[in-house]
């Protein structure tokens, strides 16, 4: 009589059908009864059958939507909760979280499912069951009208569970109705820590009514499903109570224990199998079986009933087994059988025994490891505390950082063998977010990186930040953020341990004791600031050149730059001029700790100021060949000239006898690093770019020489004197060797001595001190050429030579790739590389005369930026292919 009959229990499974009376203070037992797809307004109802209060699932999940089962499907004698369903047609994992539960305590958790076609697909779907972070099952609807039940023994971690239905590609993943009931730590003594019971069948055996024994019954409201077979086994029941042990393990009701079954033919063996169901997650899955067992009758005389319980022919307890008069017996193996693919289990009466082998009832669970890693708990609430704050209704549900491939989108987690995951990134830009930062973003103890940018973020920056000893970013760009910065962020963005961006949020101020003062003196200086250079650029910029050259600086704000170059100029703004003492640059540099640099002036290093704004400081050393005066005159002249292609002067420091100037900070370096890095073909520039850098160069010299008055000469023009800002602006820095015209406009000057750095100089400027803004025109010529080929001034192939001689004679041939840069990867207008060579060669060409001034020059470029955005126009996808900038590289 071992026979399919178990596997096809749950199938057999009557919806509904129990006749119960209740008196249940059902507060105070801490169950939970979820209807899913409930309407979130409909109130709750008692249940007929358990007289359970079901509610609504919406408090308990964010997403899916909720349907009705087909009219088809439903019959009268159906509980209510089958009658709708909560979907998931979005997203590849839903979860459900039960709270205010206690960690380390076991709970039974039960999810049925009947499909009812309620989407009218007449497809019955395939899909996952997740306990928090542990593969549960998968559930398997065969049909439209067969219901569904699985359950689970499990302890929780912490002080919720969460049920998550995983979409695996074979449906659309349903719910009808989820439930959680507590059980008392003794229960189920294999379900541990580490391992949870997934039932398989539980069966009460030979209730002649077919009646489903659940609460009340069962206190624990286990379903214990009726099967009554008269004609394959004798069935015997009591009316008298049958009491539970002290300290039983399993509790089972009297209900069910009060019938049993036996063999017809008394010296046959109870026999029941059931095969195993490996799944992905685990290829032999281990079995626990619980029988529970009573006598049922008084026995008389020496009548002896004692049997045998054997596993597949292997003896549980070789001395047999005598079930107690109307006391509940359990017997059942402890550690899970995994070696078998099928589990034949007999009864079989002992030589000694007169009366054949009882069975009231049956439990059969598969074992479930749950020793899943998952997040910090910490991390884990506050991550739930910052999505119910902001309402994200992202698919941000489970556990955040695991499973792996179901991480919350827009964090970085670290994961460790054998340690909870750790949320070390956020990003949260562009998420919509609305009211104050939320002081858990605080909490998450090992945070990296974390982007608010783009969002609407009112109130001030909480301090509690710079307690993230791991943070080393915050993006706060483009939010509606007041307040100043707070010290403890202002500590660690000076001590060089954390960049904080926060342009474009107009409410900020810079220093905290004087924000009255800020506000007034930025509106008054931004309009002499902002409006001038911006007049000049609308009139002289040509529209094709302006959208070519800004197009390309979309892949740097992915990479979680500045956006907003008003912004990062307000800030520059405020403290235009400044004079530093020594003792605050030193708190600026922290120091002096880290040098970026280092000129004919002196060292430059890296610091940043209260409002976290990143500065490079000049410091003059002891042997500078400057002077004092000269210092200062430098200073007075840098304080006046502004130009979005010029480095400006935040500030100067002269203390006794110390001298520096603060200049913003460039966070791409030098120019002539992006060419030479021959090898790092990270930072190839394209073509387009290095036009536009080449442009940004000249229009700086352009205002120098035209712009200024007195007009300027540079003396110093040179690859390494292009800096390149995150958004690789180009902007011309080192104004050390600068020169004023005098006063009456002469067309030159004389100087006592040659300066500037070899390669770079015009052949008249070194053979007769000669100094013309054609001299600057000549060291741009250089620049140019090098901007073309990649080499550096002087390049050593074969010999070292000029670069100026090394373009003109591999031109000879009229081969323009010969000279080009092959990092270009041939991505560029042939015809406009050529008026770029040509236009740098009549800049170095040996008579100043023949040279053009710098507006030709810039006239010209405009004209080759022109022909490289017609061919870009036919070339969609040019500039995102281009590289972008390394996102630790930073500025503000
Ligand atoms: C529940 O019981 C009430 C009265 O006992 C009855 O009116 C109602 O129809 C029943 N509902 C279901 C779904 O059986
Ligand atoms: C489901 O049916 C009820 C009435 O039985 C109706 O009030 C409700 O709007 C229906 N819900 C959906 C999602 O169709
Ligand atoms: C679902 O069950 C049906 C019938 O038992 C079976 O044929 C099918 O292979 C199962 N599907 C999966 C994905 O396990
Ligand atoms: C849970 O039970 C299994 C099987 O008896 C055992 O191997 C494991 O160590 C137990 N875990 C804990 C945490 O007690
Ligand atoms: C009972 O079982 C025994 C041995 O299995 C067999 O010989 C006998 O015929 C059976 N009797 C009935 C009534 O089935
Ligand atoms: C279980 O019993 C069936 C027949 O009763 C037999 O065919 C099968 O081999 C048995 N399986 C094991 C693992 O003993
Ligand atoms: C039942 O037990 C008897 C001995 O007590 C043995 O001879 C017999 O083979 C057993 N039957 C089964 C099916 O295990
Ligand atoms: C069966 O009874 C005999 C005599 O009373 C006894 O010695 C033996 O241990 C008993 N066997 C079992 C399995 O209880
Ligand atoms: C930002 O918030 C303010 C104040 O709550 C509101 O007036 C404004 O419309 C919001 N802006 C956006 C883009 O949501």
């Amino acid at each position: 009589m071992a026979a399919q009959w178990l596997l096809l229990l749950l199938l057999v499974l009557a919806a509904g059908g129990g006749v119960v009376q209740v008196h249940g203070q059902l507060d105070n037992l801490g169950f939970i009864s979820i209807d899913c797809g409930l309407p979130e307004n409909a109130a709750g109802y008692v249940d007929n059958a358990t007289k359970l209060r079901f509610t609504s699932d919406a408090g308990f999940i964010n997403s899916g939507t909720n349907h009705n089962m087909s009219a088809d499907y439903i019959k009268p004698s159906m509980g209510r909760s089958w009658h709708n369903v909560r979907s998931f047609a979005v997203g590849a994992r839903n979860c459900y979280t039960l709270r205010s539960l206690v960690a380390g305590l076991k709970y039974l958790v039960r999810a049925t499912f009947m499909y009812g076609n309620y989407d009218d697909l007449n497809r019955a779907p395939v899909f996952d069951l997740h306990l928090g972070v542990n593969y549960w099952t998968k559930v398997n609807i065969s049909d439209a009208n067969t219901p569904e039940i699985y359950e689970i023994i499990a302890v929780v971690p912490g002080d919720y569970a969460q049920v998550c239905l995983v979409n695996t590609g074979s449906g659309t993943p349903f719910i009808s109705s989820l439930s959680l009931r507590p059980f008392k730590d003794g229960l189920y003594p294999m379900a541990n820590a580490t391992q949870g019971l997934v039932l398989v069948s539980r069966v009460n055996f030979g209730p002649s009514d077919g009646v489903v024994v659940r609460f009340p019954d069962d206190p624990h409201d286990r379903i214990w499903m009726p099967l009554s077979k008269p004609t394959a086994w004798s069935e015997i029941s009591t009316t008298k109570k049958v009491q539970n042990m002290n300290a039983d393990s399993f509790e089972a009701p009297s209900a069910v224990m009060q019938t049993a079954i036996t063999p017809i033919n008394a010296t046959s063996p109870i026999e029941f199998s059931w095969d195993a169901q490996p799944n992905v997650n685990d290829p032999s899955p281990g079995y626990i079986c619980v029988l529970h067992l009573s006598e049922l009758q008084i026995l008389s005389g020496n009548a002896v009933r004692q049997f045998y319980i054997t596993v597949n022919g292997e003896f549980w307890d070789p001395r047999g087994f005598t079930p107690q008069y109307l006391y509940t017996n359990a017997a059942y193996n402890t550690d899970p059988n995994h070696q078998f693919h099928q589990y034949n289990v007999s009864l079989n009466a002992t030589a000694n025994s007169t009366l054949p082998p009882i069975l009231n009832a049956l439990e059969v669970f598969s074992v479930l490891s749950t020793t899943g890693i998952t997040t910090a708990p910490s991390d884990v609430s506050a991550m739930t505390a910052v999505r119910d704050k902001y309402q994200l209704v992202k698919d941000w549900m489970g556990d955040p950082c695991l499973p792996k491939n179901f991480a919350w989108k827009g964090l970085g987690c670290s994961y460790a063998v054998s340690s909870p995951a750790i949320v070390t990134g956020l990003n949260l830009s562009s998420s919509g977010l609305s009211g104050n930062m939320s002081p858990f973003f605080g909490s998450l103890k090992g945070l990296q990186y974390l982007d608010l940018s783009r969002n609407n973020l009112t109130g001030t920056i909480p301090n509690n930040l710079s307690q993230l000893a791991a943070l080393t970013l915050i993006d706060l760009t483009g939010n509606n953020l007041s307040g100043s910065i707070p010290s403890g962020l202002l500590k660690r963005i000076q001590d060089g341990s954390l960049t904080l961006r926060y342009g474009n949020n107009p409410n900020i101020c810079s220093d905290g004791n004087s924000c009255q003062i800020l506000e007034k003196k930025k509106s008054s200086m931004v309009a002499i600031y902002v409006t001038v250079p911006m007049v000049a650029l609308m009139v002289i910029v040509l529209l094709v050149v302006l959208l070519i050259c800004m197009r390309r600086k979309q892949p740097t704000s992915k990479n979680l730059m500045p956006r907003n170059r008003r912004s990062s100029m307000h800030t520059s703004l405020q403290i235009n001029n400044r004079r530093f003492t020594y003792n605050e640059l030193v708190v600026v540099t922290s120091g002096f700790q880290r040098v970026i640099g280092q000129g004919g002036f002196g060292k430059v290093y890296d610091g940043f100021l209260e409002d976290g704004t990143q500065v490079a400081v000049k410091l003059r050393s002891e042997s500078s060949d400057q002077g004092v005066a000269e210092f200062l005159a430098e200073a007075q002249i840098l304080a006046k000239i502004h130009h979005k292609n010029l480095v400006s002067l935040i500030g100067y420091c002269k203390d006794r006898e110390y001298m520096a100037l603060v200049y913003e900070y460039m966070s791409e370096g030098a120019l002539h690093e992006h060419l030479r890095a021959r090898e790092n073909t990270l930072r190839c520039l394209t073509w387009t770019q290095r036009l536009c850098i080449a442009l940004e160069s000249a229009q700086g010299l352009e205002y120098l020489h035209k712009g200024c008055s007195p007009p300027l000469i540079h003396r110093d023009v040179k690859t390494s004197n292009i800096l390149l800002n995150a958004n690789l602006e180009a902007k011309i820095a080192d104004f050390g060797l600068l020169k004023a015209f005098s006063s009456n406009y002469d067309t030159h000057v004389s100087t006592g001595r040659v300066v500037g750095t070899p390669g770079y100089l015009a052949p008249e400027y070194q053979a007769t001190h000669q100094l013309t803004n054609k001299t600057d025109v000549f060291s741009y010529g250089v620049v140019l050429l090098e901007i073309v080929t990649g080499q550096p001034h002087i390049p050593n192939d074969p010999e070292p030579t000029g670069i100026v001689l090394w373009v003109r004679r591999r031109l000879v041939s009229g081969n323009i790739e010969g000279i080009v840069d092959t990092r270009m990867c041939g991505d560029h207008d042939v015809n406009s590389v050529w008026k770029v060579t040509d236009t740098a060669l009549k800049c170095t060409s040996q008579t100043p005369e023949e040279r053009p001034s710098m507006t030709d020059v810039v006239a010209l470029l405009k004209e080759c930026l022109e022909l490289e955005a017609a061919r870009v126009v036919s070339n969609a996808g040019y500039y995102t292919a281009e590289s972008g900038v390394s996102p630790n590289s930073s500025s503000i």
